[in-house]
């Protein structure tokens, strides 16, 4: 076995996990979710996933990593051993790695959509932008295959040569600057949008929370994008915690990240969703959402080109913190299993996930009528195979072997909580998560048959 990697101390472990979760997730997908998904009813049920499937999962997910130390698959093995059971649960490691390698197959290339924005804000092309002109740009840049597939082949080479050189020791001091300066950014934006747009329809928009529109859909998109927006389900944050030491507590930091992330993400949508009403654009205008709307603000602000290319250069670093955990789990694992070394792992991963990023590149344009699974593009169908089955799916699977597996005295000892708080953990571990979970999971059954 190859040395592994250790956290400096409990601050970088916070940064790095924030840095995986704060991503592409908070910023370019919730809002839109929000739009497609009717607005306030899906934030309602987005913020109660977050607080009782999403936090204590995410400190599942982190105490299942940290007591074996090692990496998903052979941590599921060690634990299940250790617990007497079958060591088929190694495969839920398995099942995450091709979830993290899929997620990175569309990931990537919405990272590259961030760099061309960089670029493009570079040479002032926002000035006085209309929305019409906003929304031809982004059209003509979805319509150009060469380009999206520049950008993400970009965007593929930066992940992977940070995961080449080991997670721990490459990007955790960028964390450190990057966290607070994306949310100082997002407080400038915040104040414009205030300003110029309607930020009282975007409240109300988000806010006014009416649980007669609450659907099942809205309900299932929530669920998957709480996993997907902490990272959750695919050994991502696991990985992480199996670097961390003993003495930090999982709890708290459990918190802290979660609510920074679900902050954060609502926060973009307010300053977006006040341009939106204010230049009457369509709130469900789909992924190409912040794409469309931001431009039109930058380019009507005082200083906006400049503006615009620290927001997305702070986006394309938060993407590019979240890529690099998507892959870690399956090159974690090769370097403890194989003789292989971590750099030739990562080339030939890097190499695997880069062709799926050009067929998702082409699915916006020359294979846009390719389908794969119920009528769903190549795009689509990644995305929500990945953030409505996989991971939830991987969720209720480490809730269920932690809650009904594992030693009792284990969990004790390795999340180490006070008795009201390790009870609170139990019963939404055990019971409300699992339960939600599954009850989503039926659902989705009866759309399908
Ligand atoms: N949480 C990341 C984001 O919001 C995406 C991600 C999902 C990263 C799953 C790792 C695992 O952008």
């Amino acid at each position: 076995m190859q040395h592994r990697g250790a956290w400096k101390n409990r601050w970088t472990f916070m940064l790095a996990t924030a840095g995986s979760a704060i991503g592409l997730g908070n910023i370019w997908k919730l809002p839109y979710m929000i739009g497609v998904n009717g607005g306030s009813a899906f934030v309602l049920v987005f913020i109660a996933c977050i607080f009782f499937v999403g936090i204590p999962l995410m400190m599942t997910e982190i105490m299942l990593g940290r007591r074996a130390q090692k990496n998903p698959f052979n941590a599921m093995q060690q634990l299940a051993l250790e617990a007497n059971a079958s060591t088929y649960w190694k495969y839920l490691g398995a099942a995450g790695m091709l979830a993290g390698v899929l997620i990175l197959g569309f990931y990537s290339v919405i990272g590259g959509w961030v760099l061309s924005y960089i670029a493009v804000s570079t040479q002032g092309t926002f000035h006085n932008i209309s929305a019409t002109q906003s929304a031809q740009n982004f059209e003509a840049l979805l319509n150009s295959p060469i380009t999206l597939i520049f950008w993400h082949s970009l965007f593929m080479v930066m992940t992977m040569s940070v995961v080449a050189r080991g997670v721990s020791a490459g990007l955790e001091k960028a964390n450190n600057i990057l966290i607070p300066a994306l949310f100082a950014i997002l407080l400038i934006l915040l104040g414009y949008s205030m300003s110029v747009g309607d930020m009282h329809a975007a409240y109300q928009f988000m806010f006014t929370f009416d649980f007669t529109k609450i659907t099942p859909v809205a309900v299932l998109s929530a669920l998957g994008h709480a996993f997907f927006s902490l990272s959750l389900g695919m050994g991502a944050v696991m990985v992480y915690g199996s670097y961390l030491q003993r003495n930090v507590s999982i709890a708290k930091t459990t918190i802290y990240i979660a609510i920074a992330d679900t902050m954060l993400g609502l926060l973009v949508g307010l300053a977006i969703y006040s341009l939106v009403f204010a230049n009457h654009l369509a709130p469900n205008a789909g992924p190409g959402l912040i794409f469309q709307t931001l431009p039109i603000a930058f380019g009507h602000m005082p200083g906006g080109s400049f503006i615009a290319v620290l927001f997305f250069t702070l986006v394309a670093f938060a993407a590019w913190t979240s890529a690099i955990s998507l892959v870690e789990p399956t090159i974690a694992w090769v370097v403890e299993n194989t003789q292989v070394k971590r750099t030739h792992a990562t080339l030939v991963l890097g190499i695997a996930i880069w062709l799926l990023g050009i067929a998702v590149s082409l699915s916006f344009s020359t294979w846009k009528t390719v389908t794969i699974i119920f009528g769903l593009g190549i795009f689509d169908t990644l995305d929500k195979l990945t953030s409505t089955i996989m991971l939830p799916l991987g969720g209720l699977m480490m809730a269920i072997f932690s809650g009904y597996v594992m030693k009792k005295n284990h969990l004790q000892d390795e999340l180490n909580l006070k008795r009201k708080a390790y009870q609170i953990w139990t019963v939404t571990n055990n019971y409300v998560a699992p339960i939600a979970i599954f009850a989503v999971f039926i659902y989705l059954l009866g759309l399908v048959s």
